[in-house]
C-alpha cells in the first residue's frame, strides 16, 4: 500500500508549485495572509447563515414567519460565501499545494463539504414555497438541517486540522 509520502497527488502538487501563480503567491509576502483573511470572513458568513437557517428549522428563530422567508433571507449569503471560499481555498492550495492536496484532513473536508452543501441546498429548496408558520417543521427537514449543521461544523474543524496532519 502506498504510504502518505508516495501519494499520487504529490506529483500534481509538485507541478502546481512550479506554476507562475504559485510562485507569485510564494514570493509576495502579504498575499497569503490576505487570502486567509478573506477565507475566514467567508467562513463566518456561511456558518452564521447556516446556523440561522437551522435555528429557523428547529423553530428557535423566526417562528412567526414562514420558513420560506428565512430561506430567502439567509440562503443568498451562503450562495455568495461559498464561491469566495472556493476561490480563496483554491488560491491557498496553489500557494502551498503539498500542504493540502495529499492531506487526509483536506480530502475529508472536501467530501464533507459536498455533503453539507448538497443537503443544505436540498432542504432549503424543499421549503421554498412553504406558506406554513409556527414551530412545527417536517421531521425530514429538521433531520436534514441538523445533519448538515453538524457537517458544516466538521468542515470547519477539518479546515483547521489540515495544519496538524502534515507529513513531509
Ligand atoms: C470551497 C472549498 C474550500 C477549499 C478549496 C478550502 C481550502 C482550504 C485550504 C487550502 C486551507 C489552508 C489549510 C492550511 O494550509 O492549514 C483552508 C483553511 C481553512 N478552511 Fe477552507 N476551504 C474551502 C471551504 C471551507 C469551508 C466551507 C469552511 C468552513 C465552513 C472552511 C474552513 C476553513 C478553516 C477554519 C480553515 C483554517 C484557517 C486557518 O487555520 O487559518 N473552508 N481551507
Amino acid at each position: 500500500m502506498a504510504g502518505f509520502s508516495e501519494h499520487p497527488l504529490r506529483s500534481l502538487a509538485a507541478w502546481l508549485a512550479d506554476t507562475a501563480l504559485s510562485r507569485t503567491l510564494q514570493t509576495v509576502d502579504w498575499l497569503v495572509p490576505a487570502i486567509q483573511t478573506a477565507h475566514i470572513l467567508a467562513v463566518a458568513v456561511v456558518i452564521s447563515s447556516v446556523l440561522m437557517l437551522s435555528l429557523a428549522v428547529f423553530g428557535l428563530h423566526g417562528r412567526e414567519q414562514p420558513l420560506s422567508r428565512s430561506v430567502a433571507r439567509f440562503a443568498p449569503a451562503i450562495g455568495v460565501g461559498l464561491p469566495v471560499l472556493l476561490v480563496t481555498g483554491a488560491l491557498m492550495i496553489a500557494a502551498e499545494p503539498d500542504r493540502a492536496l495529499p492531506n487526509p484532513a483536506f480530502q475529508l473536508k472536501m467530501a464533507m463539504l459536498v455533503g453539507a452543501a448538497l443537503l443544505t441546498w436540498l432542504y432549503a429548496r424543499s421549503v421554498r414555497g412553504t406558506p406554513a408558520t409556527g414551530p412545527a417543521r417536517p421531521l425530514v427537514v429538521r433531520l436534514a438541517a441538523g445533519t448538515s449543521l453538524v457537517l458544516w461544523v466538521a468542515v470547519l474543524v477539518a479546515g483547521r486540522w489540515i495544519a496538524y496532519t502534515l507529513s513531509r
